[in-house]
């Protein structure tokens, strides 16, 4: 903690993210740990574990109270304390506003533009307001008595920044926006949108994925708020203060695979492949939470249509989906997996037979040691999202073929399809293309998946998410204000 402290000029780390990396549960009257699905708590765990400071979150688990002080803090992760976990607490109402609400049913649709309408409720929009404030509030406890740099993640804090400068104008705040950001034409239907980017210019650094979210911003504050924009440096000032922003494709940890790896990583795989009836079938492998965005039906559509096009397939490879239920709360998060159960039986109904079904939906969390087990095992990982930020199974799943084979075929809708251009790129859209793409992940000769699977190894193994990390919060140390310079003699 200490030498991060000194990279950050003397400045305390505190990251604030909705979700909390570790989640207390409470099961048949044990408290049980948790690791969340879901890009964001996988990628900036290990950067805190490196760094040490303060993750403020919103705290979810049955027993979370019970297993954090007076405060909501606790050092985690528990068998390896490196940082404090500080977590707010919030009401069912504020959590239904601002969770379920405002934040993924009005911008988590507003931001993919994946023909999911966004619905945008006077309430909902009161519950983010009032979510915001209090975490400005927790935040600023943390931060009190010397300088801190103050690293926001995501969606559900856009208005935070503003609040965190307002009160202490000497904070350095950057934010990360982990989903893409929309055109103009699409933001500009938001009901509120001079207020989030009101609140996003609090900021002294943001940062997207991808160049094309940071103009997608820069063209929305344009358009909606009185500002200075400079384009050569990625710069708006609004009320004498500036906001840089800039493109910081996020990764992931190379080290963690060979961790899951190490030990037998064949029996998770063979416990799997008994439960289901794989025998030794060739594996396609889906990893998403069950969301609209991940594509997940045009992925199953793409099974039929390559056993219509391919027929000799039959019975010779299995599609092991796993899909972690997510936002369960919400109507559309409950018919998508519906839709997802049905698709998978009627596939397996019209081209399977008694001991081969070519779709296996596993609607269950999973977690790393046996998805990355999985990884390794699969002939190929399919990523068919119709829009998603980054998408880090992709880079997960070449972290984990050490052997540099398997294939990956991945939606160019994705942030990843930028750098993985090693992958087999699809339009999952198009019903042939992603068929295409699932047969050359069963096909494609061992030489090319080498020759393909080394280079997008060696992607990930250079951009890492330290590498991310420390890119973002250097950049934004810079920025620290050292107090008024000696005056030159
Ligand atoms: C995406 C979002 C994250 C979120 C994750 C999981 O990656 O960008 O902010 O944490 O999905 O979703 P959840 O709603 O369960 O936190």
């Amino acid at each position: 903690e200490d030498a991060a402290r000194t990279r950050l000029g003397g400045a305390k780390l505190i990251v604030v993210a909705n979700r909390e990396p570790y989640i207390h549960n409470l099961r048949n009257g044990a408290v049980e740990l948790m690791r969340p699905a879901g890009g964001l708590t996988t990628a900036l765990d290990p950067v805190m574990r490196a760094c040490g400071g303060t993750w403020v979150a919103h705290g979810s688990g049955s027993a979370d109270r019970l297993s954090s002080d007076a405060r909501g803090r606790v050092r985690v992760p528990p068998d390896d304390p490196s940082y404090t976990l500080r977590r707010v607490w919030l009401t069912p109402e504020q959590e239904n506003g601002y969770y379920y609400g405002f934040a993924n049913s009005s911008l988590w649709p507003l931001c993919h533009q994946v023909y999911h309408r966004p619905t945008f409720d006077p309430a909902h929009w009161a519950a983010y307001q009032e979510v915001n404030d209090l975490f400005a509030a927790a935040v600023l406890e943390e931060a009190r008595g010397g300088p801190a740099l103050v690293f926001v993640q995501d969606y559900h804090f856009a208005l935070l920044p503003r609040l965190l400068k307002r009160a202490r104008p000497d904070l350095v705040v950057a934010q990360f926006w982990h989903i893409p950001w929309p055109n103009p034409e699409t933001f500009r239907v938001c009901p509120w949108a001079g207020e989030l980017l009101d609140g996003m210019l609090g900021n002294d650094l943001l940062g997207f994925h991808i160049q094309y979210h940071c103009n997608n911003f820069l063209e929305s504050v344009d358009r909606t708020v009185e500002s200075r924009i400079c384009r050569e440096r990625f710069s708006v000032t609004r009320g004498g203060r500036t906001t840089r922003v800039r493109p910081f494709p996020i990764s992931v940890d190379p080290d963690l695979a060979a961790e899951h790896l190490a030990g037998d990583w064949e029996a998770p795989v063979a416990a799997l492949r008994r439960k289901y009836n794989l025998g030794d079938r060739l594996l396609l492998l889906g990893v998403d939470r069950v969301d609209y965005t991940k594509g997940i039906p045009e992925r199953l559509r793409a099974v039929a249509r390559l056993l219509d096009l391919h027929p000799g397939l039959a019975g010779r490879f299995h599609l092991v989906q796993l899909g972690a239920p997510s936002r369960t709360s919400l109507p559309e998060y409950r018919a998508l997996t519906d839709e997802i159960h049905a698709l998978a039986a009627d596939i397996n109904e019209r081209y399977g037979t008694p001991d081969w079904r070519p779709v296996v939906f596993v609607n269950e969390h999973a977690g790393p040691e046996l998805i990355y087990p999985l990884y390794r095992a699969a002939a190929g990982c399919v990523v068919s999202s119709l829009h998603d930020g980054m998408n880090l199974v992709a880079k997960e799943f070449v972290t984990a073929r050490d052997d540099e084979q398997g294939v990956l075929v991945l939606s160019e809708f994705t942030g990843a399809a930028r750098e993985l251009t090693d992958a087999v790129l699809v339009n999952p859209f198009d019903v042939d293309r992603l068929a295409n793409g699932l047969l050359a992940a069963l096909t494609m000769p061992p030489a090319e998946r080498q020759r393909r699977m080394r280079r997008m190894r060696a992607q990930v193994a250079d951009h890492n998410i330290y590498r991310w990390a420390g890119t973002m919060l250097s950049e934004a140390s810079k920025l620290m204000d050292h107090g008024p310079r000696p005056a030159a003699p």
